[in-house]
């Protein structure tokens, strides 16, 4: 089998869920190393952030994109593939956040958090793929979260989709390899960014985006089928997803709020 994780350097990189957060901050790595960057976002290609980096970098190129249109997704997938000639790495990075006890459920949270966290990268993948398996080879990379090891209070609407997409990627692995891509998953703790400044709680191991972003950088240099940071949060997750269910929820109870 090929080396799965040999790509040209510098790399053509796709990187969807670009303009703010983690994703700026990889952006800002990806460019001062050399790589030619694809940026998309909502409105990408109005980014004040993203203008900026363009001034500098002749390497940075902005794509907009909404990852909740599967017909617009198909067409700028092939819009994205053609901008550089073909991609070696494709990083889907876009997340929507809502922590939700029962009384503030609303349908259509829980419709744009499937299409951010999980729909929206069935739809790339389903336009992106045959591209990569005609070029025989690629990096596929998925930010998912170590939320998707286990359901916390109020915020199942954001970690049932992550659970998802980490399922998906388990799935696929094995056949896309076959095809000489590889795809690798993030699962990480908290990152300060407008996702998190939802939070109401205390988030141990809360880092700031750059380090985020060097964290996963550095992670990327590994063949591990999954990156993840920090330890103590993954290591207690995992001990929520190893115990008798009667011990995790009991423990998982202590945090809900006071009615
Ligand atoms: N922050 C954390 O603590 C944390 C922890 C674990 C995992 N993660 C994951 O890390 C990733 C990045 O999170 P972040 O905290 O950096 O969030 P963020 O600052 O909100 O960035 C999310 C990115 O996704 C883009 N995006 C959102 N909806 C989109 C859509 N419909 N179509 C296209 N792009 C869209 C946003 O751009 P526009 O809004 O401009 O379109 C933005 O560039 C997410 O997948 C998140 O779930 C975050």
């Amino acid at each position: 089998m090929k080396n799965l994780y040999k790509t040209a350097t510098p790399m053509k990189i796709w990187l969807v869920g670009a303009s703010q957060g983690i994703g700026l901050e990889l952006i800002k790595i990806w460019l001062e190393q050399g790589h030619s960057v694809i940026a998309s976002a909502r409105a990408a290609e109005t980014s004040p952030e993203l203008a900026d980096l363009s001034k500098r970098y002749a390497g940075l190129k902005c794509l907009n994109l909404d990852v909740t249109d599967p017909q617009d997704t198909a067409v700028k997938a092939d819009q994205a593939w053609s901008m550089f000639k073909g991609i070696d790495l494709w990083f889907y990075n876009v997340g929507a956040y809502q922590p939700m006890k029962i009384e503030q459920w609303q349908w259509q949270d829980f419709v744009k958090m499937n299409q951010a966290n999980y729909l929206g990268a069935v739809a790339l993948m389903l336009a992106l793929q045959p591209h990569f398996a005609k070029q025989g080879r690629g990096r596929w990379i998925w930010n998912i979260s170590l939320a998707s090891y286990f359901g916390l209070p109020y915020g199942g609407g954001y970690s049932a989709p992550k659970a998802a997409l980490l399922n998906l990627a388990e799935s696929l692995q094995p056949e896309l390899a076959q095809q000489s891509i590889a795809l690798q998953v993030i699962n990480h703790g908290f990152v300060k960014t407008r996702l998190t400044a939802k939070n109401d709680f205390e988030m141990p191991g809360l880092v700031e985006p750059p380090q985020a972003a060097r964290l996963i950088d550095k992670g990327l240099q590994s063949k591990s089928f999954e990156i993840r940071f920090p330890f103590g949060l993954r290591f207690f997750l995992s001990m929520l997803k190893l115990m008798p269910y009667s011990w995790a929820l009991s423990l998982t109870r202590k945090m809900l709020k006071p009615n």
